[in-house]
């Protein structure tokens, strides 16, 4: 589905944005697998080789422009196009909202947020002037990973939710600053993925609510009708869809991916 494509995904040393460099490695695209721990990208890279697929490491903090200017050129350099890119890196911490820090706040937003603006905005301005995609009407197309907390926040994440609503204005207004140039922007919102970032936050939560690790797993999965944790792959599969040319009428949206955690 995705053979002779180049993309490009941050955050992809664990987790979802792991799951979705190596599904889209499977698909048949190149990856630019990047991190800000360029050792776990490298054994992402690694791994996808070792399976048959083509992938590169990269160091990118998505919160220095430089970073992501770099790892642009370096993918234009050695492939001459981007096809797609996907803003996966992310971070969380959680607190109640009367105690919220400056720090909570800033840190929250410069990587969900003000990272995701960096690395589209970085990405489009190179990929807005090649050629188009073979046998498709698009240049090329921008994934960002928001998240349930994008659509209904939860205590103790007040500024989690606020830097993922701001990934999706983000997304629904350069989907249509970018469809001139035959850029799509789309974004996908997991639900209770089992990831590190996930084994943070039930520690975390546990601590906050008084309450057994065991009980806040349990708390998820009674919020999700489909009765388990989501698993990073379930998001990669959606993210290979956007990816995808059945996508390809699809911009400023976003996707539900969450068990039925939030429906509207
Ligand atoms: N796990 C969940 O339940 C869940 C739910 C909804 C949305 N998300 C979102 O999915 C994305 C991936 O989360 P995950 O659960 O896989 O987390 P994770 O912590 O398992 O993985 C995140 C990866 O991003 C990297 N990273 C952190 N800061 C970075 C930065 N400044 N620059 C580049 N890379 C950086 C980390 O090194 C790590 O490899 C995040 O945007 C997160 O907000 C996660």
């Amino acid at each position: 589905m995705l053979e002779g494509r180049i993309a490009l995904v941050t955050g992809a040393g664990s987790g979802i944005g792991e799951a979705i460099a190596k599904r889209l490695a499977r698909e048949g695209a190149k990856v630019w697998v990047t991190d800000l721990d360029l050792e776990a990208a490298s054994r992402v890279a690694g791994e996808i080789e070792a399976a048959g697929g083509r992938a590169r490491p990269f160091k990118v903090d998505v919160t220095r422009r430089e970073h992501l200017e770099a790892a642009r050129d370096a993918a234009f350099a050695e492939d001459g196009r981007v096809d797609v890119v996907v803003a996966n890196a992310g971070v969380s911490t959680m607190r109640p909202f009367l105690e919220l820090t400056d720090r909570d706040w800033d840190f929250n937003f410069a990587v969900n947020a003000k990272g995701v603006f960096l690395t589209l905005q970085t990405f489009a301005r190179r990929m807005k002037d090649q050629p188009l995609m073979e046998g498709s009407e698009l240049r090329g197309k921008l994934i960002a990973t928001a998240s349930m907390a994008a659509r209904q926040a939860a205590p103790l994440l007040a500024h989690y939710s606020a830097s993922k609503f701001a990934v999706l204005g983000l997304v629904q207004a350069a989907a249509k600053e970018l469809a001139p140039y035959k850029l799509t922007v789309n974004a996908v919102n997991p639900g209770f993925v089992k990831t590190s970032m996930q084994e943070r936050e039930v520690k975390w939560e546990a601590e906050l609510r008084g309450i057994p690790p065991e009980e806040v797993i349990a708390d998820y999965v009674r919020q999700t009708p489909l009765g388990r944790l989501e698993r990073p792959e379930d998001v990669a599969g959606v993210v290979a869809f956007l990816a995808g040319p059945d996508a390809d009428f699809i911009t400023g949206e976003a996707i539900e991916v969450n068990g039925g955690a939030w429906i509207f």
